[in-house]
């Protein structure tokens, strides 16, 4: 396993990776598998609680996550060509982060439930529903491989700010 450099909106080539769709995966191999690894050790060294591929440059439709709380086992979750099947009409707000917008936080309203499917670790097809954190942060997730960022939620205004704020953060790391 190995950690991945994680691609940041502050980086014009980032960016550029960032917002290309992602491409389904063909079948789950022991490759699939290995990126998978390299993902959820990124992820947890990040620390953040969900990771697309695209996001260490594999835009691929690939996301790992661990809603774990402090001092619960780890939980890993793995969702290769995921897709939400239902969502609901309520909305929800959260506030949200991501680890390719370091350090911003803001709130983003979506569907409180959905329904998703997607193939496992083993490449087993699961269905499943999803309310909660879990559904908040698989949706944005799945955002990631569209190329959409949790930013492009706000306003034009808050996203420059928020853009503004990380190359600030970049150029004074
Ligand atoms: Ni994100």
């Amino acid at each position: 396993m190995a950690i991945r450099r994680i691609l940041t909106v502050d980086n014009a080539a980032d960016l550029a990776v960032l917002k290309q769709k992602s491409v389904p995966v063909e079948a789950v191999t022991d490759e699939t598998r290995a990126l998978m690894d390299d993902m959820l050790e990124t992820m947890y060294a990040a620390p953040g609680i969900g990771l697309a591929a695209v996001q260490i440059g594999v835009p691929e439709r690939i996301i790992v996550m661990d809603l774990a709380r402090e001092g619960e086992e780890p939980a890993p979750r793995y969702y290769v060509n995921p897709e939400i099947v239902r969502k609901n009409d309520q909305l929800a707000p959260y506030e949200e982060g991501c680890l390719s917008v370091p350090d911003i936080y803001e709130t983003v309203e979506r569907p409180d439930q959905v329904h998703l499917r997607y193939l496992d670790y083993n490449g087993k097809l699961v269905e499943e529903d999803a309310d909660g954190l879990y559904a908040v942060c698989i949706q944005h997730e799945m955002d990631h491989l569209e190329g959409v960022l949790f930013i492009d939620h706000l306003s034009r205004l808050k996203r420059e700010r928020a853009i503004t704020k990380v190359k600030k953060a970049a150029r004074a790391a």
